[in-house]
């Protein structure tokens, strides 16, 4: 078995326990994380996946934004978010603040006509309404904050709140840690997996973390929702704030890191498993951001990339027990990042049999079975956001 364990690091490699207490099925940001939570809790572990860190968590741009991803009729989902902004600090430190380049300083949404500005000002009624501490921030204001924004803006909101990290980072870290096998589970039990290379393997209890590919595997409504994302390079500290910004009724984003790079997202489609990155979706996002941000076109273009988020019919992740008794972290769709931490806590708790540190209610694996009961009918700018973006 030891051939076949994966390391992504100098230390020494993490190795499989012969009899594990808990087989965590996908090896992306929230398998991984669920994994080194019950092992620092004590449990022996084992991750599958035949090719770890590879699906959404390495295309995500990193935002830890509970206030920027906040929408109308979401309020359980924010509640998530907040909550799971939280843990990061501590899931930071103990993985190393300045290895995931981890950044508290805060974001910035951008309106760029006065339409976009409309959009912008029916969510900062929704942050009113619920309370968060946001700034609301005239032309001037916002090109005081980020200096790089076209001098048309409408106006924005600033959110201290919000914070970034480096998600590849994230996951190297994780590997280094946690024990890997690169094989693909084709059958899942409540305590057994077998293997696409005919091994079958028993523990106490299995978790399935398998992101978009959730649905495939068993017969949950995750389906995938493909993200095409830009790397450019410049300078350091050229962009000195996360900017999320409307444009002409698109959202796009634009994401520094430490080092130079600038992440620029993201697409939203509706294209099965196609992982293809097109002209038209590279168009879309460089005309948005340039139209924000203009500075960004002395810089170098370094990489196109498309991911798959794991979408929900509700849009919420699914985080729990199911009734065939395997236990289910997936379908965090936009957020995967930011609830990593959070996931990776309340599944240990579960496991364990203590109190989940939030309220999992709203993401038991069931609520689909009956009709879809939950559906807050106040979903406007929502949906008009999440279209757009495409
Ligand atoms: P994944 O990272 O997709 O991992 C699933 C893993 O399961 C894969 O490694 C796969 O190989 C493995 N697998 C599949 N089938 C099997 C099997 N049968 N056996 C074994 N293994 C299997 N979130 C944020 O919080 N902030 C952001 O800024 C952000 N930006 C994003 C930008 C883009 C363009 C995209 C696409 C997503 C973004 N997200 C963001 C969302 C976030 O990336 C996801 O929610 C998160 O990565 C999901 O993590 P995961 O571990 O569930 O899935
Ligand atoms: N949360 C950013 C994205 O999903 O594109």
């Amino acid at each position: 078995m030891a051939e076949r364990l994966s390391h992504a690091g100098g230390s020494p490699k993490p190795v499989a326990p012969s009899k594990p207490d808990v087989i965590v099925v996908g090896g992306g940001i929230i398998g991984l994380s669920t994994a080194w939570q019950l092992q620092r809790d004590g449990a022996e572990v084992v991750v599958l996946d035949p090719a770890p860190g590879t699906g959404a968590s390495h295309a995500a741009a990193g935002m830890l934004a509970p206030i920027h991803e906040a929408y109308w009729g979401e309020s359980h989902i924010l509640r998530l978010n907040l909550a799971a902004s939280r843990k990061w600090p501590a899931f930071a430190d103990a993985l190393g603040v300045d290895a995931v380049d981890y950044r508290r300083n805060g974001m910035l949404m951008a309106a760029y006509d006065a339409d976009d500005k409309a959009l912008l000002d029916n969510l900062g009624d929704l942050h009113e309404r619920e309370g968060l501490p946001v700034e609301r921030l005239r032309n001037r204001e916002c090109r005081i904050r980020e200096p790089l924004l076209a001098p048309g803006v409408r106006g924005g909101v600033h959110s201290p709140l919000d914070h970034q990290v480096n998600p590849r980072r994230v996951v190297a870290e994780l590997l280094n840690r946690v024990p890997t096998i690169l094989v693909s589970a084709t059958e899942v039990a409540d305590n057994q997996v077998v293997a696409d290379d005919g091994r079958v393997m028993s523990c106490r209890q299995v978790v399935v973390a398998a992101g978009a590919w959730t649905g495939r595997l068993l017969g949950l409504p995750i389906r995938p929702i493909k993200g095409q994302i830009l790397r450019l390079s410049g300078p350091e500290g050229l962009l000195q704030l996360p900017v999320r910004g409307v444009v002409r009724g698109s959202s796009v984003y634009a994401v520094p890191r430490s080092d130079g790079e600038i992440v620029v997202g993201a697409t939203q489609e509706e294209q099965g498993f196609d992982t293809r990155v097109t002209a038209g979706g590279v168009y879309e996002l460089l005309r948005d951001v340039l139209a924000l941000l203009p500075g960004l076109s002395e810089i170098n273009l370094v990489e196109t990339w498309a991911g798959l988020r794991p979408g929900t019919p509700d849009n919420a992740p699914i985080i729990g027990t199911g009734d065939d008794g395997i236990v289910y972290a997936a379908g965090h769709y936009r957020n995967g990042i930011l609830t990593a931490p959070i996931t990776a806590a309340a599944v240990a708790a579960l496991i364990q049999g203590h109190e989940p540190p939030v309220d999992l209610s709203p993401f038991r694996p069931n609520r689909f079975a009956a009709p879809f009961g939950h559906r807050d009918p106040i979903d406007g700018i929502s949906g008009q956001l999440s279209e757009v973006s495409a």
